[in-house]
Order: C-alpha cells, then sequence, then structure tokens
C-alpha cells in the first residue's frame, strides 16, 4: 500500500475511478458525497506566490505525481518513496505554477536523486530524498528544522501542509495548489492508531481527532511547516482524513543532519 511506484499509483486511482462508477450505479448520490467530502482533504486553495518553495514532481510530461519542498537553489526535499523506481531522466521540478495544467514558472531536470540509504517503506521510516536541479530556480526557500529543534513537533501546535494531491480518499487530484493547517498529534496516541508501523524516531503525525482535514494521494513529499520551518514530509496514512487516523509525516529533525550534508553537497 506505501510504497507504490507511480505506475501501480496510477492503477490504483483507475480502480478508485471505476469504484466511484460503480457507486453511481448502486444510485449513491455524488452530491450527498460532496457534502461529506469537503474539499489537500478539508483545505483552501492557495497560489505558488504565497507558498513559493512548493515545488511539483512531475514525470518527464510535466504530470505531476508527488511534491517537494525548495531548500536551497539547486536542492529539493521530497520523500523517498516518491523516488523509488526514478531516474534522473524520468523526473522533472517545477517551481512557480499554481495550477497542475499550467505552463508558467521554471521547470528544472534533475541532476541526481539521493534517497535516504536506509529507506525500506513509509511505514518503515527513513521516508526522506533530495534532489538536485540542473537549473537553479530562485524563489525563497523556507528554513528547515536543525536536529535539536524536536520542541517544534509538540502536541497540538499548529502544521501547515501543502499540496495538490486529491481532496478526498477516492477523489481525484486538484488543479489548483491547496493548503491546510492540522495539530501534531503526540506519539502515544499515534501509537495507539498505527501500532508497529508508526516509528516515532523517524515519524510525527497531524491531524484533528475527528479527521476531515488531511494531506492525501499525490501531497506525498511536500512539506509540513510548523511555525514557518519545514519539520515533516507528507509520508503516507491509512485512507485520508479518516477519524481517528493521522496522516503521517517524515520526522525530520531526525534526518536533518543527513539532509544538510546533500543539501550542502
Ligand atoms: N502516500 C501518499 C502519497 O504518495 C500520501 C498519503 C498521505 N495520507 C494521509 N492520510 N495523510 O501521495
Amino acid at each position: 500500500m506505501f510504497k507504490l511506484t507511480r505506475m501501480a499509483k496510477a492503477a490504483i486511482s483507475l480502480a478508485a475511478t471505476a469504484a466511484a462508477a460503480g457507486a453511481l450505479l448502486f444510485g449513491a448520490s455524488t452530491a450527498a458525497q460532496a457534502a461529506v467530502q469537503p474539499k489537500i482533504v478539508g483545505g483552501t486553495t492557495t497560489t505558488a506566490s504565497a507558498y513559493p518553495y512548493g515545488m511539483q514532481i512531475t514525470d518527464a510530461s510535466q504530470n505531476q505525481f508527488c511534491g517537494g519542498t525548495l531548500v536551497s537553489a539547486t536542492k529539493v526535499v521530497t520523500a523517498a518513496h516518491c523516488m523509488v523506481g526514478e531516474t534522473t531522466s524520468s523526473v522533472r521540478v517545477v517551481g512557480g505554477r499554481t495550477y497542475l495544467n499550467g505552463t508558467n514558472g521554471t521547470v528544472s531536470r534533475v541532476s541526481k536523486i539521493w534517497i535516504n540509504p536506509s529507506y525500506t517503506d513509509a511505514t518503515n521510516g527513513n521516508d526522506v530524498a533530495v534532489l538536485t536541479l540542473s537549473t537553479s530556480m530562485s524563489y525563497t526557500t523556507p528554513p528547515y528544522v536543525a536536529s535539536t529543534d524536536t520542541a517544534v513537533y509538540a502536541t497540538g501546535a499548529t502544521a501547515r501542509i501543502l499540496g495538490w494531491g486529491t481532496t478526498s480518499e477516492s477523489g481525484s487530484s486538484s488543479n489548483q495548489l491547496r493548503t491546510a493547517t492540522v495539530p501534531i498529534v503526540s506519539n502515544t496516541s499515534c501509537a495507539s492508531s498505527y501500532g508497529s508501523d508508526f516509528v516515532a524516531s523517524d515519524m510525527v503525525c497531524a491531524g484533528y481527532t475527528s479527521g476531515g482535514v488531511d494531506t492525501c494521494q499525490g501531497d506525498s513529499g511536500g512539506p509540513l511547516l510548523i511555525g514557518g520551518v519545514l519539520a515533516g514530509i507528507t509520508s503516507w496514512g491509512e485512507g485520508c482524513a479518516e477519524a481517528g487516523y493521522p496522516g503521517v509525516y517524515t520526522r525530520l529533525t531526525t534526518f536533518s543532519s543527513l539532509v544538510t550534508t546533500q543539501i550542502n553537497s
């Protein structure tokens, strides 16, 4: 479920489309579904000017499949699970583009993909990768956490999420960039949701107990910001925005020195 390649994910969204068509055949009301599936899930539209470090990670034809965060003119932080099966020729990074179907902004090829060598599967942790861009991006970058900044993940702290992912669990991607805020969830609470899949050293959870607001498919790799500081990477979750199942993000403090080494390399 969480180690899907881009092609497998495309297959899943086809299955989801078929399932949605099935629901229609059985008389489910799309209006009622829209009412319970607020539009990231539960967020609002925003722009690349408001979040200039928000990058689209796309295939060679500029079809977005993950997000990323510009941390220097030529370095982008994303999720390792986004880069599985990818090569420097299969990936592009697009900056300064609010809409998936836009043509503006800066498109860069990637000259190096660093995947955390300890990565195996998002539910085992280590879900971080750093891309080196061939073309510099002149967009503002956010500060990112130092390894000693562990206090940022205080339970209840407000975290901002960002992406073009699906606006409901089985829905389609958002053409316009979206954002929302979610509270940080304690490790104890997240462990009771996810059991041994939650690796506290490598992950941090965020979301409301009642669900409703979350990242979803296609948001992976994008930022989780706390107080404007890059503190997490969208990684995984059970469904999206479900009550009792918060989103799970890479705990960047744990990987701060590894990532710093890559950024300065
Ligand atoms: N794995 C997903 C992706 O590749 C992100 C899922 C986030 N899920 C959640 N419930 N927060 O886009």
